[in-house]
């Protein structure tokens, strides 16, 4: 069907739909399910949602989190959230995908600190002192989208390269192994703030991802699956040889960009999970008990991990096309792996029936936790009016206008410009003036 904007005033006319379309998409009437507490990790998640995580481009120069990070933080721990998956964090300065990237070490290390303990405070002051939300933080290294430093990619590809920057460099096998080690040494830092978990980022086309889908590459990260793999486990392996922190993985699963250049995808473009599936059986033999899927590039085909209504990139088809297929590519890989406790992304384009979309994927066993990105940064107590309201409200939620991308890809700082646009208002007016200057487009897409 062909791309249209969400105009839905009641669940039945988005079942219609959806019953138009012939996806198959679960959608529940009751959301209690959602308010479910869940074993993982010998802890107890105490609901099933999640905010996703959300960089919001506002540390300081030297990677540290800055106001606008503290604020968001505030707002996310206080939002009711059972599990907190706190954004993309490079463990390098050159891994860094835009000059006020978070990046954590030793120097700023405080600041990370106060962030989360603020972040718990603010949770437990909303919710009760009994509350007490999984804590996630990201690690990753932006590859070929790395800036403002020298980009690196693991292989040619013809896909993406028209669209990234000609001075990017292949990185070499010893950097790569010495590469690991940063993830380590940022693991122990995040251990000793207080993280339950590190998510060894493996998704939208940075660095492991891309890694994943070496095949093209010479050398021991590049060719076989157990060459492809390696990095990712080498990393897993080697956290765990210091410390018996948890660990997870927020994976692509489908970049859609074909074989043998993108993951998960055949030489049509379509998905092909054969390659996932077993990654997902081989992460719960190291261990790993929790993944978050998602799938596609961001900068590339945008509507395949985030389905929106208008912006700069109109998508070839209709979204509920695009998240039904996004969550049924969650439903094959948790068939793969049920003990495996799977986070699912796709539901903020749903507004407030994301939550019936979400109880539903939940309900049928499709996936155990629902996850949440724009809708956060628009709605960031999404959790608690589910939980103690039965309902999310539409006047809060994102209306999938891109806004918080294009504030990304802009140079300002992302948030919501619409429901929170006392913050982000002026900063969305400053990052457009400046767009015209920009020379440096990194993407064919926003
Ligand atoms: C501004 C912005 C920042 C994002 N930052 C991250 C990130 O740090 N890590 C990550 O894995 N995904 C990131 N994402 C992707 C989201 O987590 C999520 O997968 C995507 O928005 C689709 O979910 P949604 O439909 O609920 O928004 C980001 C997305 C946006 C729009």
């Amino acid at each position: 069907m062909q791309h249209q904007k969400f105009s839905y005033k009641h669940l039945d006319e988005l079942k219609e739909d959806i019953r138009r379309s012939g996806v198959d998409l679960p959608v529940s009437e009751q959301l209690d399910i959602l308010k479910t507490s869940l074993p993982v990790y010998g802890k107890i998640f105490p609901n099933r949602l999640a905010i996703h995580p959300m960089e919001g481009c506002d540390g300081t120069s030297e990677g540290a989190p800055d106001e606008l990070s503290f604020r968001r933080y505030e707002r996310f721990g206080a939002g009711g959230a059972g599990l907190l998956w706190v954004e993309a964090c490079a463990v390098t300065r050159e891994g860094r995908s835009n000059a006020r990237h978070l990046y954590l070490n030793r120097e700023n290390f405080p600041e990370f600190k106060n962030l989360f303990d603020n972040m718990m405070a603010a949770a437990k002051a909303v919710s009760g002192n009994d509350f007490r939300p999984y804590t996630v933080l990201q690690l990753t290294h932006a590859g070929r989208y790395s800036k403002p430093h020298a980009r690196v990619s693991v292989a040619e590809n013809p896909y993406l390269d028209p669209f990234s920057n000609p001075d990017r460099a292949i990185i070499t096998d010893d950097d790569l192994e010495h590469l690991e080690d940063q993830y380590v040494e940022t693991a122990l830092l995040a251990r000793d703030i207080g993280f339950d978990a590190v998510d060894i980022k493996a998704c939208h086309r940075y660095l492991i991802n891309e890694q994943l889908s070496a095949f093209t590459r010479e050398g021991r990260y590049g060719g076989s699956f157990e060459n492809r793999i390696r990095f990712l486990l080498n990393i897993i392996e080697k956290v765990k040889a210091r410390t018996d922190m948890d660990i997870t993985i927020r994976m692509n699963a489908y970049d859609a960009i074909p074989h043998p250049y993108g993951w998960g995808t055949d030489e049509d473009g379509n998905p092909s999970l054969d390659e996932p599936r077993r990654l997902m059986q081989i992460l719960w033999e190291k261990g790993v008990r929790m993944v978050n899927i998602t799938t596609g590039n961001p900068y590339y085909n945008p509507h395949i991990g985030r389905a929106a209504d208008v912006g700069p990139y109109i998508a070839p088809e209709h979204p509920v096309e695009s998240a039904a297929r996004m969550l049924n590519i969650i439903r094959e890989l948790k068939n793969a792996a049920p003990s495996m406790t799977l986070v699912g992304t796709g539901f903020s384009w749903f507004r407030e029936y994301g939550a019936h979309i979400a109880a539903g994927c939940i309900e049928k066993g499709w996936m155990d936790i629902a996850g949440f990105g724009r809708q956060s940064f628009a709605y960031p107590d999404f959790a608690r009016d589910i939980i103690k309201e039965g309902t999310m409200f539409r006047r809060k939620c994102c209306i999938a206008c891109t806004k918080c991308t294009e504030l990304m890809r802009f140079g300002g700082q992302a948030g919501c410009v619409i429901k929170d646009s006392k913050v982000y208002l002026s900063i969305w007016r400053e990052a457009t003036a400046r767009r015209t200057m920009m020379s440096d487009r990194v993407g064919k897409h926003v």
